[in-house]
Formats: C-alpha cells, sequence, structure tokens
C-alpha cells in the first residue's frame, strides 16, 4: 500500500549502468542522460574535480590530455562496479540530472551482467541506493537488451539475443518471457582494445594506450575482410627508445589481433546454443541472432558471426541504445514486466 502511494507521488528511472556508458532514462519522458562512464579525479585521491562536476562528457574531454596531477578513472570494469564511491558519486551526479520534482524520491530499475556475483549485485543496490533512489530493482541486461531491441521475445519462440557492450558480452535465449540459456562472458570492446594493445606490443614494439586503441579499432577495424582494406596511423612511446612513435597499421592486421576476443565471443554463443532443446535451436535458424551494444558496430561482425554461428545475424537499430531503451520499456509497462524484475537486494 504504501509502495503503491510511493508510487503515485514519485518517478521511475532506468538505469543501464554501463562499463563505457551510463544511460538513464524517466519514464513517461525518454532518455536524458546519456554519457561515458567515466570521473576526473586529483591524483591518487577519490576528489573529483570542478566541484564535483568532472564526471561523463566533461570527464571524457580532459581524457588524455591531463597534467600528472589529474587522473581519468572509470568506476566499472568488467560490467561491475570496480570502485564504489566513485560509482556512487557518478550514478548521485548522473541521477540528479534527470531528477524531477516530486515528493518521493525515484524507484530505479538498473540493468545489470548476468554473470553478476551476489557480492557484486549488493553494490549496484548500495550505489544506486545511496545515490537517492527509494527502491532498486535490477533486470539481466541480455533481456532488456531483448525487449529494447523489439523480440518477441513473450513468444513461445525462440529469441536469441548478443549484446556487447565495453565490459561483457550477454549472450541469452529467450522463450515466453524468461531466459532458458545464457552465458556472460567478460570479453567485449575492452577486451578487442587490450588485445590490440598486445598486437602492437609485439609487432611494432609500440606501447600504446587502450583509448588510442579503441580510436584505431573504431576507425579501421573490422571482423570480416573489408572490400576495400583500410590503413591507419597509431601514436605510442616506443617500448626500447621510450621515445614517441608513430606506426601505420592497416586493417588486416587490426582483424588479427582480434581474432582471439571474437573467438571468446563465439564461443559463448556456441555454449548458449549447446545448452538449448533442438526445438528452440531450430526456431533459431529462422530467427536468428540479433546484436546490440556498442561493440556490435564493428563493421562485419554480422556477417562473420552468421558464418561461425550458422544463424542469420543482423544488427538492431541504434544498439548503443538497445539495453537502456528494455530497461525503460520494463518500468513503463512495470504491471507486464513485474515477473521479470528482482528487488537489488534479494537472496543477499
Ligand atoms: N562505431 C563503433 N565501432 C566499433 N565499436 C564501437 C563503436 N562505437 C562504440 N563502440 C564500442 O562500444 C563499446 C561500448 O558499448 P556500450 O556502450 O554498449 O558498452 P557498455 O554498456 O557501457 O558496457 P557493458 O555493457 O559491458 O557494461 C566500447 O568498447 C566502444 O569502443
Ligand atoms: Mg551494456
Amino acid at each position: 500500500m504504501l509502495h503503491r502511494l510511493l508510487g503515485l507521488l514519485g518517478y521511475d528511472l532506468a538505469i543501464d549502468l554501463g562499463t563505457a556508458n551510463t544511460l538513464v532514462s524517466v519514464v513517461g519522458e525518454g532518455l536524458v542522460v546519456n554519457e561515458p562512464s567515466i570521473v576526473a579525479v586529483a591524483e591518487g585521491t577519490s576528489r573529483i574535480l570542478s566541484g564535483g562536476c568532472a564526471i561523463g562528457h566533461l570527464a571524457k574531454q580532459m581524457q588524455g590530455r591531463t597534467p600528472q596531477s589529474i587522473e581519468v578513472v572509470r568506476p566499472l570494469g568488467d560490467g561491475v562496479i570496480r570502485d564504489f564511491e566513485l560509482c556512487e558519486a557518478m550514478l548521485r551526479y548522473f541521477m540528479r540530472k534527470a531528477h524531477r520534482p516530486g515528493l518521493a524520491r525515484p524507484r530505479v530499475l538498473v540493468a545489470v551482467p548476468g554473470g553478476i556475483t551476489p557480492v557484486e549485485r549488493r553494490a549496484v543496490f548500495n550505489s544506486t541506493q545511496r545515490a537517492g533512489a527509494r527502491e532498486v530493482l535490477v533486470v539481466p541486461e541480455a533481456k532488456a537488451a531483448a525487449i529494447g531491441s523489439g523480440l518477441p521475445i513473450a513468444e513461445p519462440v525462440a529469441s536469441m539475443i548478443c549484446d556487447i557492450g565495453g565490459g561483457t558480452t550477454e549472450v541469452a535465449v529467450l522463450s515466453l518471457g524468461e531466459i532458458v540459456a545464457s552465458q556472460s562472458v567478460r570479453t567485449a570492446g575492452d577486451a578487442m582494445d587490450r588485445a590490440l594493445v598486445d598486437y602492437l606490443r609485439r609487432h611494432y614494439n609500440l606501447r600504446v594506450g587502450t583509448s588510442e586503441a579503441e580510436r584505431l579499432r573504431i576507425e579501421i577495424g573490422s571482423a570480416y575482410p573489408l572490400e576495400q582494406e583500410l590503413v591507419g596511423e597509431v601514436r605510442g612511446v616506443d617500448a626500447i627508445g621510450r621515445l614517441p612513435r608513430k606506426a601505420t597499421i592497416t586493417s588486416e592486421e587490426v582483424r588479427e589481433s582480434l581474432a582471439e576476443p571474437l573467438g571468446r565471443i563465439v564461443e559463448a554463443i556456441k555454449h548458449t546454443l549447446d545448452r538449448c532443446s533442438t526445438d528452440l535451436v531450430s526456431d533459431l535458424a529462422d530467427n536468428g541472432l540479433v546484436l546490440a551494444g556498442g561493440g556490435a558496430l564493428l563493421p562485419g561482425l554480422d556477417r562473420w558471426l552468421s558464418e561461425q554461428t550458422g544463424l542469420p545475424t543482423r544488427l538492431c537499430g541504434d544498439p548503443l541504445t538497445a539495453v537502456a531503451r528494455g530497461t525503460h520499456v520494463c518500468l513503463e509497462h512495470f504491471d507486464r514486466w513485474r515477473g521479470a524484475l528482482r528487488s537489488g537486494d534479494e537472496d543477499l
């Protein structure tokens, strides 16, 4: 009864708390925050710069151009909270941007990775609650991505989603509103960047930062041979002479460097298929695999995965906002999706 009353007086927020990007939407309005999950602090402290406002876009502008006294950090890694204090500060800052005048604090639904441990889920719950939520609910990212991609998950046919973010790849087969089989692996965009950093060190004796590797990957990376292969320039530091140096890299080389992380994503998809009944797998032969998340924007990934898995594969519309859209839908139609949501502190 109290919950219902507060529901009438308060507002609802859907949050995709991602390793790379955080998106917040207000139910009844839509997306109000879409910013990088990063914070700029004074080196060796948790003091956020610019009077506590060097978060998200503002912190991104500082990245790579900071004096030694400033550190740009990501409070999340591999899809889960790594720095509790900074994550809470970041959430509070974003939730304040989404604040709507009301008598009650917001009810918040957060999308979380399927492989999250109880301790990690507790961290999401605590950070969100301390950042100002009156009630915290969680939904698996894969389910949110499937709903956000418009898959008919409530129907008695199998749908398959693969959400490739910055920290994790979430693979799931859904039917009748439930996840039938799933796998969450801590291999996604960041792992691709680390693989490229490794490649450049081994083949070019060049030490490159992960954001420079990400820039190169987005510029010329691909999963499938390109019609017109590309060439890009990368800046780093010579591993031996320790002086700044540039190197020219081809798109074939970038693709070669991504083979290992991409292989792990294929394994996750195959492993998920292995745990489905033949009826479900035969549904998927028709309905195919749908890709979401920013990592899915790697050119040729749909075609390459289709060859590797034998499933027709396509990208959903606007992959970067699929989880946020699905989380928003769950809250908007709360009574319909209530069964899919869990209280953030359940089982703890
Ligand atoms: N055009 C692009 N081409 C290739 N990759 C891209 C592109 N745009 C963004 N990305 C990658 O998408 C990733 C971020 O995607 P997304 O915002 O879905 O992740 P996230 O939700 O924050 O992370 P997670 O779900 O793992 O916690 C980054 O690794 C980024 O490099
Ligand atoms: Mg994500």
